[in-house]
């Protein structure tokens, strides 16, 4: 059934977000994301209906740290809907430092009708957003990465029609990513399971107001540190990188601690039969996740990283069109 059907949404046309950004999940509807999801699978299959859909519209990038996925996801997606791009490299002066977040904030939205921004702090795509009256999208933080969230449960619903009846689990660190996938389960009634290592677990506020939503949506989130106990059972088995950008004079340490939390083929022996594996990649095989099972047909890695383009398609033609 199209999502559209299936969430009931009479009409695409016209429609927008109930917030004017997109820093995170956490303030967004249900019915935003429903819409986002509807949105991105029409734009999905039927691309050309959108060609001239930002026609004249710029987006800024400022990007701190590296990016394959989402800066040429951003990238494409705004050329494909007629817009075009300018990216900020900010790999050396971190956002503020030359000059205040506000005044960058004031000076872009003289210039561009959007921002999209990977910092290391979460307080400087805020800061983005407060200032700058055009909309800013969070392109990932050392908090969270919300349009990875929003394109793994797109891509989840392409998988699997629903999320109704699907034990989902996550292990391995309790980081950026998996904060998102907490904000975005709350809201959408999932069943998540996460297993981290003692001391590696999520943000407790993150938790803990994930728990508040999850009273009203019916989710199921559990933190604990077995992963076979995580994944027994799951229809989805995720996971990230053990250090991610940023902690990599931790690396080798994160190693040892993280040993018995890779996603190897035993581990995966206890999900369910049909079990996919997603990862927001990039993956370090044999560490996080064994070759077995990343490069296997139960793998819907490039999937998800496909579905970064349409979603976040959706996202700028939802805010910006
Ligand atoms: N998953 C993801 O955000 O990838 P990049 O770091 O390459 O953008
Ligand atoms: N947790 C990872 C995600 C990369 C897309 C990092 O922050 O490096």
């Amino acid at each position: 059934m199209p999502i559209q059907m299936l969430f009931g949404i009479e009409s695409l046309a016209g429609k927008k977000l109930s917030v004017p950004d997109l820093v995170s999940i956490h303030p967004l509807t249900l019915q935003d994301i429903q819409l986002i999801f509807a949105m991105a699978e029409a734009i999905k299959e039927a691309p050309a209906d959108y060609a001239a859909a930002l026609k004249g519209k710029t987006l800024a990038l400022i990007f701190e740290k590296p990016s394959l996925r989402t800066r040429v996801t951003f990238d494409v997606g705004m050329t494909s809907m007629g817009g075009s791009v300018v990216f900020l490299d900010h790999s050396d002066a971190k956002l503020g430092e030359r000059e205040s977040v506000r005044d960058v904030a004031r000076n872009l939205e003289r210039w561009v009708d959007g921002i999209v921004a990977r910092t290391y702090k979460n307080k400087s795509v805020m800061e983005l957003a407060e200032h700058a009256s055009i909309p800013v999208i969070n392109g990932l933080t050392d908090l969270l990465h919300p349009c990875q969230a929003l394109t793994d449960y797109f891509t989840i619903l392409e998988r699997f029609g629903s999320f109704q009846g699907l034990k989902f689990a996550y292990v391995g660190d309790g980081n950026n990513t998996c904060h998102s996938l907490i904000d975005g389960a709350a809201k959408l009634g999932m069943e998540l399971w996460i297993a981290t290592p003692e001391g590696f677990e999520p943000n407790h506020r993150i938790v803990s107001e994930a728990e508040k939503f999850a009273k009203e949506s019916g989710a199921r989130i559990e933190i604990l540190n077995d992963p076979v106990e995580a994944v027994r059972g799951a229809s989805i088995v995720y996971t990230d990188v053990w250090a991610s950008m940023g902690q990599e004079a931790e690396t080798e340490d994160r190693a040892a601690v993280f040993a018995d939390y890779q996603v190897d083929s035993e581990l995966m022996s206890h999900a369910r039969k049909g079990a996919v594996f997603m990862h927001c990649l990039p993956a370090h095989r044999g560490y996080e996740v064994a070759p077995s099972v990343i490069d296997s047909p139960q793998s819907i890695v490039y999937d998800e990283a496909e579905n970064r383009l349409h979603v976040q398609k959706a996202i700028l033609y939802l805010l910006m069109g």
